[in-house]
């Protein structure tokens, strides 16, 4: 049995940030049916193609799990379906452009009116106000949500993230906002409409430098390497490079072989609590005790110097020897890892965090499994589906069409061409 067994969704996502929270939804064992423009379908499909005539693996990797359903929902037919669909489900989740549900003539109250247990779950770019009608994608987020400011180095422009915080990370609000809505229904009996912006979703994930501007306030942010260098701070959070955010110094450090592996670096907290063990490491005991280095606060302005030293140490080892070597130091380091390496990791194959899939058009391929995992909902990663491949057996066992009403349906045009073949 899995978490969410029974539960029906309305899946009306396209591109990120919807489908990584209805696959989390699939995941936890709801029934996702992704409803797509026919003979279209989500932009993804065809986005980055590397196989051609194959579905891109933009859309396999985020589509995983789920039933596809062609649907027209602007035909009159098609609306009569959705309608359908709508008492149907328990969740209908939606990443439109602002204003386009309404356009279609699902707008908030006639989905209530339809089905007043429905919850509605909506990721918009910006909640209400003056930017609430703007499309937006992941690198805007990341720059309207305060992402973009705080990363980076302070000589060099602002940065956006590999990691997709925009998108996926507001994915992943919504699916807990959905879960919860879920819960309160249990007890009320009603729906509800769960929305997550993407600024909103980016700014929760920059907490800690909202943190760090009110702390402007009371002086310079001494854990900072700027503040040990000398250099005055502005009004604003400024970009701290790789320094850690929890107040300890740490810095990205060459390791062996960095001449030619872009990727042959390693994380290094000089963690006050055991600052003795790193400097036996880096071949500095002096420095234990020593009057300027001795203490934290007298390590501030020397940081530079005591990183220099610790990477003149991490660039005789490899990524992994600095791992073996500090862990049971108690001297935190992480590797810095390739996607490459990643890909190959026993470790996050063996909890299928990392896992192979087979698709019938492309072949095997490689994606990220469902990272959170539960004892008593364990998921199997099944692929993505093809366009439209359920559009029949969900009209016919989910809606109930059958006989001359579903011929009228595939007649109507709401469906899509391939469907007519399927059904005879
Ligand atoms: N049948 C008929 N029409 C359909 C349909 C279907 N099954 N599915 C979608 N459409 C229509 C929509 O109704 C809309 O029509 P309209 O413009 O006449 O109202 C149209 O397709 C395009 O939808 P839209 O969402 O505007 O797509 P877009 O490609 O122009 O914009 C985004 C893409 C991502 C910028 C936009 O959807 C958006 O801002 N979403 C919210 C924020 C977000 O999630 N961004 C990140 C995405 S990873």
């Amino acid at each position: 049995m899995k978490a969410l067994e029974g539960v029906k969704v309305l899946d009306f996502t396209h591109v990120q940030s919807g489908p990584t929270c209805t696959q989390l939804l699939a995941w936890f064992g709801a029934d996702v049916i992704k409803v797509e423009r026919p003979g279209v379908g989500d932009a993804t499909r065809k986005q980055l193609v590397d196989v051609p005539g194959a579905d891109s693996l933009y859309f396999t990797m985020l589509n995983h799990n789920k039933r596809s359903i062609e649907l027209n929902s602007k035909n009159e037919t098609g609306k009569a379906v959705l309608t359908r669909m709508i008492e149907e489900c328990d969740i209908m989740v939606e990443n439109f452009a602002p204003g386009a549900l309404d356009r279609m003539g699902f707008s908030w109250e006639r989905i209530q009116e339809i089905n007043p247990k429905m919850i509605l779950a909506s990721i918009k770019g910006f909640g209400p106000g003056k930017y609430e009608d703007c499309k937006v994608y992941e690198n805007v987020a990341q720059c309207a949500g305060g992402s973009a400011s705080t990363t980076g180095f302070r000589d060099g422009p602002p940065m956006v993230t590999g990691a997709q915080i925009g998108d996926s990370g507001t994915g992943l609000h919504l699916c807990l906002g959905i879960v919860t809505a879920l819960y309160q229904r249990e007890k009320s009996g009603r729906g509800q409409k769960v929305s997550a912006a993407m600024q909103d979703g980016v700014l929760n994930l920059t907490r800690v430098k909202l943190r760090d501007q009110q702390r402007l306030a009371a002086g310079p942010l001494n854990e900072y390497s700027q503040f040990g260098e000398g250099v005055p701070f502005g009004e604003a959070t400024p970009r701290a490079g790789n320094d850690s955010g929890g107040g300890q110094p740490g810095r990205i450090l060459k390791c062996k072989g960095w001449e030619t592996d872009p990727d042959a670096y390693t994380y290094f907290i000089t963690q006050a609590a055991v600052w003795k063990n790193v400097c036996d490491v880096i071949g500095k005991p002096e420095w234990k005790e020593a009057p300027g280095y001795a203490t934290p606060p007298e390590r501030l302005d020397k940081l530079n110097e005591i990183f220099e030293a610790a990477e003149e140490w991490t660039k005789t080892k490899t990524k992994f020897e600095v791992m073996d070597i500090c862990n049971p130091l108690n001297i935190p380091v992480g590797p810095i890892l390739s996607t490459k390496e990643l890909m190959e990791d026993e470790g996050l194959r063996a909890t299928g965090t990392i896992v192979d899939v087979e698709h019938p058009v492309r072949g095997t391929y490689v994606t990220v499994g469902c990272p959170i995992k539960l004892s008593d909902s364990p998921v199997d990663v099944e692929r993505s589906p093809l366009l439209g491949e359920h559009t029949i057996e969900v009209l016919r066992d989910v809606l109930g069409y059958d006989g001359d009403a579903l011929a009228e349906v595939i007649a109507s045009g709401a469906v899509g061409e391939p469907n007519k073949a399927a059904a005879e």
